[in-house]
C-alpha cells in the first residue's frame, strides 16, 4: 500500500510505522489518521508482523497534535464527530490490536500526539521529548481519549494538573510518573525499541494477544477483567503455541513460535 503521510517498513517480524509530516511536526490530519488505521490493520493482518514500532519523522516531534487547521472552524456536531470517528478509527482500534505496539516518542508528543502514544501498548522516549495535553489552551479538551488514558497512566491528580495547566512535561518527569517506561538519547531510541521488540518476539504471539485483551479489560466499563482473564487463559490451552511452549520447556530447548 502506498501512503502520503506515513512510511512503513518491515524487518525481521517488526513493522515500523513513521508519521512523516515533519514540516507540520507530524500533526495528525484526517488523511494521516486514515492512513495510520490502514497501516496498523495491514500490519496486524500479516502473520509475520509480531511487533509494531510507531515513531515520528525528524528529530523534533513524535506528533505535535491533531492538525489544528482542520478543525478551527468546526461547530458542536462536527467537533463530536471528529472525536468519535478518530477514537474509533485509530485510538481505540490500536489499543485493542492483538499485535503489540511500542510508541517511540522522539520529540514533542502533544495533544493528539500524546493521545496516540497513550493508545499504544507502552511508550519509550528520547531525553529531548516533551509531552502534554495543551487543548484547554485552545478552548477545547483532549478528544482522542486523553481525559481517560492519562489518569490511567499517571493517576488522576497528575492528569488533572497536566490537563488544566496545558503544560509540557519532560521525558524524565514522564518516566517518574509512569507515562513512559524508558528514557534514552535520541540515537539510542529506535535501537532500544528494537531490543525490546526482540524480547517480545521470543514469546507466543497468541498468548501476547490474549494478555492484551485481558489487561485492557480492566479499563472497560461493564467488563469484568478477571472473567476475561479466565476465558483468555483457558483459550491459550487450545493453541499450538501452548503445546510448543510447554513442550520446549520440558525438552529443555527454546520455544519456536
Ligand atoms: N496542527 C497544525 N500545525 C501544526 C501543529 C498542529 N498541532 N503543530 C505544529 N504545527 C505546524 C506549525 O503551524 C508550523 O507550520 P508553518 O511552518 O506552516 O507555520 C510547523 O508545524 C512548525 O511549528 P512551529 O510552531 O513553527 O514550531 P516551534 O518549534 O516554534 O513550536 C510547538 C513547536 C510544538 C511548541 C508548536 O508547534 C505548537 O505549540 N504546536 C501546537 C501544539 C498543540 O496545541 N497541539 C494540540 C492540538 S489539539
Amino acid at each position: 500500500m502506498s501512503y502520503n503521510n506515513i512510511l512503513v517498513s518491515e524487518n525481521d517480524s517488526i513493522t515500523t510505522i513513521i508519521i512523516n509530516r515533519p514540516k507540520k511536526l507530524n500533526a495528525l490530519n484526517r488523511e494521516t489518521i486514515q492512513e495510520l488505521h490502514d497501516a496498523f490493520a495491514e500490519a496486524d493482518s500479516v502473520e509475520d508482523t509480531r511487533v509494531i514500532i510507531l515513531t515520528g519523522s525528524g528529530d523534533k516531534a513524535f506528533v505535535a497534535g491533531a492538525d489544528i487547521s482542520e478543525f478551527a472552524n468546526f461547530e458542536v456536531a462536527e467537533g463530536a464527530d471528529l472525536s468519535k470517528k478518530g477514537q474509533e478509527l485509530l485510538f481505540d482500534f490500536i489499543e485493542n490490536l492483538g499485535t503489540p505496539i511500542i510508541a517511540t516518542i522522539n520529540g514533542f508528543a502533544l495533544g493528539g500526539g500524546l493521545e496516540l502514544a497513550m493508545a499504544c501498548h507502552f511508550r519509550i522516549a528520547s531525553d529531548n521529548a516533551k509531552m502534554g495535553l495543551p487543548e484547554v489552551g485552545l478552548g477545547v479538551i483532549p478528544g482522542y481519549g486523553g481525559t481517560q488514558r492519562l489518569p490511567q497512566l499517571v493517576g488522576k491528580g497528575k492528569a488533572m494538573e497536566m490537563i488544566m495547566t496545558a503544560g509540557m512535561i519532560s521525558a524524565e518527569d514522564a518516566l517518574q510518573n509512569g507515562l513512559v517506561n524508558h528514557v534514552v538519547s535520541q540515537e539510542e531510541l529506535l535501537p532500544l525499541a528494537e531490543k525490546i521488540a526482540d524480547k517480545i518476539l521470543r514469546n507466543s504471539p497468541l498468548a501476547i494477544a490474549s494478555a492484551i485483551k485481558a489487561v485492557n479489560a480492566n479499563f472497560k466499563d461493564g467488563v469484568n477483567g478477571f472473567d476475561v482473564e479466565i476465558r483468555e487463559f483457558g483459550n491459550c490451552f487450545g493453541t499450538d503455541d501452548f503445546e510448543e511452549g510447554t513442550t520446549a520447556f520440558l525438552e529443555k530447548r527454546k520455544a519456536n513460535f
